[in-house]
């Protein structure tokens, strides 16, 4: 089932038919993750740009291995190690890339909209790995994927996202692909840290915890991204955490088989508690092995090996 478009931007826009081609691609390379010989060459001769203007550990290094897995050569750019110091603008910098013929450009920016505005001046296929508090689309696709393979499907389930849903770019893309699935989303939240028309994007919202895990098949917890806040959303980490932390308490009005998700990196003790993030029902790790299998699709379909 091929991709029917250049880019991948955001699950905005993104089918249903989209989704499941990228979970088939992602299924037969979890397999090879899961052997001795994690290695294949259906991107021989392509070459994947990695461009990082803010800081990244799952992202990053999991498009590099997804790259080099599939035999594709593989270039890493940070912005501070780069000519962006010298005062280089943003267009110049991905159009210089560009001209050293790169198949796929993945792009991590603080600012919303990056990727879209340079997938205007690019030949090569862009991938938004994370632009502001807009969208994360493959943290996404790992986080569905991680459900679907637990639960084995998305009609009815419940998904609660809890945290910091306003800097959020993780919760924005889970909301629009799961909707797209068929689950049901509430979003969990102080006041402070609600998105005001986030209704409108068809999910329950609530600033009540515990109305939220009620009955969960998936408890998502999401970061408090202080570096994004410039005035306190709450009084103190303390209070938050008290109020707002997923520990094995609040967790325990969720289903007893409900799954324990977060996109790291984890606030330990602040937005989830260490007895929950490393508790039998968390796959978080499981989410970071099946965002390689899933970013290697996504990489295989974008440039039409599939
Ligand atoms: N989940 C996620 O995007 O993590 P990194 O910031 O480490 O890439």
């Amino acid at each position: 089932m091929p991709l029917t478009q250049k880019n991948l931007l955001g699950m905005r826009g993104l089918s249903r038919e989209g989704i499941l081609a990228i979970f088939m691609a992602a299924d037969e390379n979890r397999r090879l993750l899961d052997t001795d010989h994690k290695k294949k060459d259906t991107l021989k001769g392509k070459t994947l740009l990695n461009v990082f203007y803010e800081n990244s550990t799952r992202t990053r290094i999991s498009f590099e291995l997804a790259g080099k897995c599939l035999g594709a050569t593989v270039v890493n750019m940070t912005a501070p190690s780069s000519s962006v110091q010298k005062g280089e603008n943003l267009v110049d910098t991905a159009k210089n890339l560009d001209a050293m013929a790169a198949d796929v450009m993945v792009i991590r920016h603080h600012s919303s909209g990056v990727p879209h505005i340079l997938s205007r001046h690019l030949k090569a296929a862009v991938v938004n790995a994370g632009d502001g508090m807009h969208e994360h689309p493959t943290q996404a696709l790992l986080d569905m994927y991680t459900i679907l393979k637990e639960k084995g499907g998305f009609d009815g389930l419940r998904v609660a996202i809890l945290g910091d849903i306003e800097h959020s770019r993780v919760a924005r893309s889970n909301l629009l692909g799961l909707s797209t699935m068929g689950a049901r989303v509430v979003i969990a939240a102080p006041a402070t840290l609600l998105p005001r028309d986030i209704h409108k994007m068809g999910c329950e919202v609530t600033c009540d915890m515990k109305a939220a895990v009620r009955e969960a098949d998936v408890v998502m917890t999401l970061r408090i991204q202080h570096e994004r806040q410039n005035v306190g959303l709450f009084p103190s980490v303390n209070e938050y955490a008290q109020q707002f932390g997923l520990g094995s308490e609040l967790l325990s009005y969720a289903k007893p088989d409900a799954l324990v998700m977060h996109p790291g990196p984890i606030n330990r003790g602040v937005e989830l508690m260490s007895e929950v993030a490393d508790g039998v029902q968390s796959v978080i790790l499981e989410q970071v092995t099946n965002g390689v299998a899933i970013r290697m699709g996504v990489l295989e379909l974008l440039c039409g090996v599939r």
